[in-house]
Parts: C-alpha cells; structure tokens; sequence
C-alpha cells in the first residue's frame, strides 16, 4: 500500500522505517530539512536499534523516501500523522501546535477514500476536533495509538503487543478499521489483537497506558521511601509482591524513577485534561505519582552528599550514565542527567560518561565534564553514582577494577542494578534506593 508519514521524529521515523520493511511504499515528511536530509542518506538521527538498517534496506528497495514537500503525500491510501505533543511552556498540557499544523498541511492534499491515522499523543477529544475538516474532503480519521518503547521501538512497531483503532461511529469508521488491518497485516495474521474503539477510548487508552505504568514505578518508589525510615530492602519486597501474578515484578523497579519523551509529560498532561474535563479529582493521584517520582531525584541527590560526608563541594562525582534509560540516547527529562546537574550546582566537580547519550546530554548541559571511556571517568572519583543501568555498568563493571580507578571506593546505586553484596566483598560502601 502507499503510506505517507508525517512528522518524522522518533515515532515517525521508526513507523516509515517499519512500514517499508513489512513491504509497503512508504514517504515520510517532515518540516526539518535537517532531518530529511539525515533520513534520506539512510541515516538514523537518534540511537535505536535496528532502526539504521532498516532505513537502508528500506530506501536501496525505493520503498522508502523521505521530503519536507507534503504535496507528496498526495496519492497515499493511509496518511499516518506522528508530530510531536510536547508539555506546553506555560503549563501542564500538551502542546497541540504541531499536531494542527500537520492536519492543516496535510488536508488540502487529502482524496475522497483516503484514511488519516492519527498516531500522537493527544488529549482527549482532539480526535472529535480534527474529524470535520478531515471528512470534509471526503477522507476518514482514525486514532491509532503507538505504545513504542525507546530501546525496542523497532520490533514495538513490526510486533506490537495490540493493535488499537479508533474510528468513527459510521460506516467510513468500518471500512478505514478494515484498511488499518491490511496496513498491519503482518501482525494481525499472527494474532496480535486488533482493537476497533470509538475515538475517545483511543486515545485514552494510550494515556491510561502510560499512566498505569507511571503509577507503578511511583507505587514502588513510595515503597522505598517507606523501606529507607524501616531498614527494609525494597528490592527484596518488589520480588516477593512480583511473584503475584497480580502484580508482576515488571516496572516494579525502585531507583532515581522516570523520565523520558512520554511518561512524564503525558501523565501531566492527562492530569489537566481532567481538569478541563471538570474530572481532576478521577487522576488526582497522578499528582502525587509525578511528585513521588521526582522526589527520588533529591533521595538520590542527598544520597551523594550524606556519602560524601555532608558536602559535595570540590568533591569529584563520577556519574555512569545521562540517558533516561538504557539502549537509549535520549536525555529528555532524563533523571539522571538531572542528578548531574543538580549535584553540580551543590559544587561538586561532576563528569559524566554514558555509552550513547553523551552528544545529546553536552548539548543541553555543557557546564558538565563529559568523558567517553568509562574507566577514564571513573579516574579519581570520590563517589560514584550509578542513574543509568546500562550492561556496561551493571554487568560489565567489576566492582574490584573499579575500585582500583576510584580515589575512594564509595558508591550510589540510583537503580538498584548492582550486586551489593559483590560490591561490599570488593571494599566498596555501597549505598542502594530504599535497600539498608
Ligand atoms: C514509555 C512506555 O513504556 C511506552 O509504552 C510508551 O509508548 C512511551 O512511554 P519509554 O519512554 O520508552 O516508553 O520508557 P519506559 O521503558 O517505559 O521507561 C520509562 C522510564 O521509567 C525510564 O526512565 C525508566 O528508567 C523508568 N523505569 C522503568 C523505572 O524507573 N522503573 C521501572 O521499573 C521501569
């Protein structure tokens, strides 16, 4: 089939890239020259696995192009749109601009049979606003939803868990549902679950997604919180309630929290959505969530100082890790990055080393000392925290090579990654997350 994709950021690159790869012609547009021009080279402009390869295949086939021209989308059976809904500078909602730009763009290009997949995030009800103008050239909106995850975005796009669309209420709705399911055919043959929804619950079922995982990481983070005035071990408590199966020990990891390009700003942003809806008491709790998540960044933060002997000033701070999360090199609302630049503003000489994220993280922070070779940063520390759990860290550090670079053998484990008790038998003081 013919697909167009608009916005080419993290989520539309990857749903080009995947869409060529299952076989269909696909062009992606952006307003970036920059951008279509990194594209079009088969060139990844972000750090994901896969996503480089299949860029290439994708474009030596010629089922892959990439343009800043929409009047190329013209002529694509599906119109999938994937901009950016970034937290607004003014607030806690989200930011719709780009999301209206793309559908003012995109409409005049529009043929009578065409369907527009809607794939941002967005408030609900944005959906119910954008219809008219789309039906009104004869083409039907959908909702679709991506649950992609940083790090796996490629095999979340080719092998979702589900499939959801919303449609509208109308005959168009069955037969634009029945075009999603050709588009997706791959998946829906194997049996991924293929769920035809009104609007409303498309969209929200991507918000209550990420609200419930959002939730669970605080729910355990305020466990720690009570395990750090109890001597309990957190950890040893997320394994015993995990083995419920229903709980599950997934996101049931305590440490410095969450961050990232969707978890924080789309559960703010559902909070005020509530709001507007006059609903903020039904995802109050989504305060709290949001406030027991960023009190871990101070936990951790008081952490350093309280091993550093109540000051960190002058002291040399290694911090393994700037991505918000491993096999990412994404540092948007990244925590650990944060607890960077917080422990330098305490005065601490702080240089931070992470094995991708290290371009994007000087960008936005070059008052940090950044070093490539983990072991070089490790050179001389005093204290060393640990807020990214890459293998690198976690799996490939021995805790007795690592005391040989230190000046002082003193670690924070802002994830709960590493084996304390390997590390104390090596010398280390090991201060974990909620862990005694
Ligand atoms: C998330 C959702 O998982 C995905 O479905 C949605 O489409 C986009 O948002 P992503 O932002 O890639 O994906 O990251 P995710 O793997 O969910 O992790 C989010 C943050 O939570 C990271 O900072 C991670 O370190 C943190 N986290 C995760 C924890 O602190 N503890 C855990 O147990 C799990």
């Amino acid at each position: 089939m013919r697909l167009s994709v608009i916005g080419c950021g993290y989520l539309g690159a990857v749903h080009a890239a995947a869409m060529a790869h299952i076989g269909h012609d696909v062009i992606g547009v952006d307003v970036d020259d920059s951008k279509i021009e990194v594209l079009s080279r088969g060139d990844a402009p972000l750090f994901e696995p896969r996503l480089k390869e299949m860029l290439q295949a994708g474009i030596a086939s010629g089922n892959l192009r990439f343009t800043t021209d929409i009047s190329n989308a013209r002529g694509a059976a599906v119109h999938f749109v994937g901009v950016g809904t970034p937290q607004r500078a003014d607030g806690y909602a989200a930011d719709l601009t780009y999301v209206d730009a793309a559908f003012d763009a995109l409409v005049p290009h529009l043929s009578p049979g065409d369907v527009v997949a809607g794939k941002s995030t967005v408030p609900v009800g944005t959906a119910t606003r954008l219809a008219p103008t789309v039906s009104s050239t004869g083409a039907t909106l959908v909702w679709n939803p991506e649950f992609l995850r940083e790090g796996w975005a490629v095999q979340d796009t080719i092998d979702p868990d589900r499939l959801v669309v919303g449609v509208p209420t109308d005959l168009s709705g069955e037969r634009a549902a029945d075009v999603l399911r050709e588009v997706y055919h791959p998946a829906v043959a194997l049996g991924t679950p293929f769920l035809v929804t009104d609007y409303a619950t498309a969209e929200l079922v991507k918000v209550a997604a990420n609200a419930f995982l959002a939730t669970k990481i605080s729910f355990i983070n305020a466990m720690a919180e009570i395990a750090e005035v109890t001597g309990a071990d957190v950890t040893q408590l997320a394994d015993a309630i995990g083995h419920d199966v229903r709980i599950g020990r997934r996101f049931l990891g305590a440490g410095i929290g969450f961050g990232g390009g969707c978890l924080p700003k789309d559960i703010r942003a559902f909070a005020a959505r509530a709001e507007e809806l006059g609903r903020g008491e039904s995802v109050a709790f989504l305060r709290e969530v949001d406030a027991i998540n960023l009190r871990r960044r101070d936990r951790a933060v008081d952490l350093v100082i309280a091993a550093l002997g109540g000051s960190v000033f002058k002291k040399n701070v290694t911090v393994l890790g700037a991505a918000f999360k491993p096999h990412s090199d994404d540092v948007r609302d990244s925590p650990a990055l944060d607890v960077a630049v917080r422990l330098r503003g305490l005065g601490a000489w702080v240089t931070v080393t992470d094995p991708q994220a290290i371009a994007n993280a000087e960008r936005l922070h070059p008052q940090l000392d950044f070093v490539a070779d983990r072991d070089e940063a490790l050179r001389g520390a005093d204290v060393v925290v640990v807020v990214t759990e890459w293998d690198e860290y976690r799996r490939d550090l021995a805790p007795e090579h690592a005391a040989s670079l230190v000046s002082s053998p003193v670690i924070v484990d802002g994830r709960n990654c590493l084996d304390a008790s390997a590390w104390r038998a090596a010398g280390w003081t090991y201060h974990g997350m909620g862990r005694p």
